[in-house]
């Protein structure tokens, strides 16, 4: 990032998701949610009727430039399938920022929304994808549509790769999540980025809250940590040709299993990352932990708001927090994101 720049945003665009109904989403289930909606603070819903219009989007997009922010990580519900990204990341793009655009990969199928990712200058694409095995990845990460699962996810990122062709940008890379039922996907997941000419790879565990229907059947524990440490010992040995997280990340996914909460001191939630929730809700992080505990006064929006009124230039320092969980360790390859610069050090933790 540009120097100045030394901020990044992770932004929850829209709430809906027309691609597919990962079972443990962030977002919840529409099934659960017709039944009933959520009212907390911060829980997400892609049934949600508060998600910002698209003017509010494209204005306050507008303004980066003239702010801290460097880097913006464009995520969803599913970002790819609202027609106005396109627009947004043009905005972005013109004002200077890098943009990493965060999919579950059907899209890429479709040259009127792949092309434009590369001709924009998109820096990086993250695809979604939890196993080797299509039958895993499709019962936990189902689509909406037949035909659109895990042989549509790899059609997706091949073809944006063909179509990228020598260019250096976008840097494609797959994100996919661990459960206990996955771990050796630690490392068969990078075998094959690498194999479809990936850029990077990084395993992400599985964030549950303990009430959560799934927790028991998905959820590490420590029982967990010797295969997860073993898999990551694997991974880094294979020597493969991607970048990974850096070699840390491993015992910060094992300590996040084995003590839930832990004080991180300076953390780079509220300093050079933060949260955009559809509505427009600024939060440090996107700890669900975090959210429940930000005080009133703290609750801001980027609605009718100007970036550089929200976002201080970092002290650098980070902020002490004693609320450190798995929401914790997913942002960690966020912020350092070493296929494009590292945005700062390695937070202190291993
Ligand atoms: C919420 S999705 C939004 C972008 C896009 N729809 C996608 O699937 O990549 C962003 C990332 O969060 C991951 N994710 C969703 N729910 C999660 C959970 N409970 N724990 C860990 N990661 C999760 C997804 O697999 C995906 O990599
Ligand atoms: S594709 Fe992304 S947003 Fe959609 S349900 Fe799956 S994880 Fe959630």
């Amino acid at each position: 990032m540009k120097p100045g720049k030394t901020i990044s945003l992770l932004w929850g665009l829209r709430s809906f998701c027309a691609s597919h109904g990962c079972l443990y989403c962030y977002f919840g289930t529409t099934a659960e949610h017709s039944v009933q909606m959520p009212t907390q603070l911060g829980v997400l819903s892609h049934l949600s009727p508060n998600d910002l219009t698209t003017d509010q989007v494209l204005a306050f997009a507008a303004t980066l430039p003239d702010s801290p922010v460097g880097r913006v990580f464009l995520a969803g519900g599913e970002p790819l399938l609202w027609r106005p990204i396109i627009k947004l990341i043009e905005i972005l793009k013109a004002g200077g920022l890098e943009v990493v655009v965060c999919t579950s990969g059907v899209a890429l199928n479709r040259a009127d929304l792949r092309d434009p990712l590369i001709e924009l200058g998109v820096d990086a694409v993250s695809v979604s994808l939890d196993s080797a095995d299509p039958v895993h990845n499709d019962q936990w990460r189902p689509p909406r549509r037949d035909g659109d699962g895990w042989e549509a996810v790899v059609c997706g990122i091949s073809a944006l790769i063909e179509a990228r062709g020598p260019a250096p940008r976008p840097k494609v890379g797959i994100y996919s999540v661990i459960t206990r039922q996955n771990l050796p996907d630690i490392l068969a997941v990078p075998e094959l980025a690498a194999t479809l000419g990936c850029d990077y790879a990084v395993p992400q565990p599985i964030a549950l809250d303990p009430g959560h229907n799934l927790t028991q059947t998905l959820s590490l524990t420590p029982e967990h940590v010797p295969a997860l440490r073993r898999h990551f010992d694997e991974l880094y040995a294979a020597d493969l040709p991607l970048v990974l997280p850096e070699r840390t990340y491993a015992g910060q996914v094992a300590a996040a299993v084995t003590k839930p909460t832990d004080l991180v001191p300076g953390c780079f939630g509220g300093d050079t990352l933060y949260f955009i929730q559809p509505d427009g809700t600024v939060w440090d992080c996107p700890s669900g932990l975090k959210i429940a505990a930000t005080a009133p006064e703290r609750h801001r929006t980027i609605k009718d708001t100007a970036a550089r009124d929200l976002f201080p230039a970092p002290t650098g320092c980070g902020n002490d927090c004693a609320l450190f969980s798995e929401d914790c360790v997913n942002m960690w390859p966020l912020t350092s994101f070493p296929v494009l610069a590292p945005t700062r050090p390695e937070a202190p933790r291993a």
